[in-house]
């Protein structure tokens, strides 16, 4: 059997796992930027590793030949998402780039399809190019997309299973069900209250803008007005900064605007 160069076979898979996260996180930053809310949550990227690879390639029957052939996560992206509702929008910002910088190979729904172990998640096999010092070559890659609580029932049901080496006993089997079960009612729970969380969001947001051109503002005047007039503004501020509604705050920041202009500042 031919001896694997390990740096060699997984120096691609890291450049397609730094490339892939950080074009989603821009992605993720813009909506931000425009003040949008991003349907992706968090995006983190893995590397298999090798004695990964090689349990993957013993189990399956793979020769070290065939690896990279048949693994196709050794490059491993996952996106997580607040709401069920976001994952379509991440489902299609990736249908936007394919042909384009990645070629989509595979699609599994196991959102749709539960597995009978009770895990759920969208995966998208990918086919990503790279462009190295040894050349230009595609490799494959895994997409996973999931809600928080889906991830929250996947991270723990995969540390049980490395701690039974597989073999998760009957009765635990059982009770990671109930909590598949749990999961998949707390993100129907989250959908029915979605738009009151997307509101408070925007509104916080809005809130932190207003708060920091308040402050620009505050900053400036500092200079150039008299002491008690400042001691009025700051009294004000700590008022609105515990009770003031949105309206108040933008009051408050067109005042100090008008301030700034009396005084030139
Ligand atoms: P493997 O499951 O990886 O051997 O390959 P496969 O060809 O069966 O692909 P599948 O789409 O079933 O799984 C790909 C990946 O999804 C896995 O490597 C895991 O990261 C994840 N996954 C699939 N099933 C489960 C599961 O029951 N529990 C957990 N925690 N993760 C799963
Ligand atoms: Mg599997």
């Amino acid at each position: 059997m031919e001896i694997l160069n390990w740096k060699e076979l997984l120096y691609p898979y890291e450049q397609a796992v730094a490339e892939l996260t950080l074009k989603l996180e821009y992605t993720m930053t813009e909506y931000k930027k425009l003040g949008m809310y991003s349907p992706m949550e968090s995006v983190t990227g893995r590397v298999k590793k090798p004695s990964s690879i090689l349990d993957k390639a013993n189990k399956k029957s793979i020769t070290h030949e065939k690896i990279e052939e048949e693994i196709e996560d050794i490059a491993g992206v996952r996106i997580l998402c607040q709401f069920v509702e976001d994952i379509p929008k991440v489902i299609s910002l990736i249908h936007r780039r394919d042909g384009r910088d990645l070629t989509i190979l595979e699609e599994r729904d196991y959102i749709t399809n539960t597995k009978p172990s009770g895990y759920r998640s969208y995966h998208i096999i990918i086919k990503y190019p790279i462009n190295s010092v040894a050349g230009y070559r595609e490799i494959l890659a895994e997409i996973q997309i999931r809600t928080l609580a889906m991830n929250f029932w996947a991270v723990t049901e995969h540390s049980l299973k490395y701690k039974y080496s597989g073999n998760i006993p009957k009765e635990i089997k059982e009770r990671l069900i109930n909590c598949a079960e749990a999961a998949f009612n707390m993100d129907n729970e989250m959908s029915t209250i979605r738009n009151e969380i997307m509101y408070a969001q925007r509104i916080n947001k809005l809130k932190d803008n207003l708060i920091a051109d308040i402050i620009d503002y505050i900053q400036n005047l500092y200079f150039v007005t008299k002491l008690d007039e400042m001691e009025a503004v700051n009294k004000q501020l700590v008022d609105l900064w515990s009770n003031g509604d949105i309206e108040s705050l933008k009051a408050f920041k067109d005042k100090l605007s008008e301030m700034a202009k009396v005084y030139g500042v």
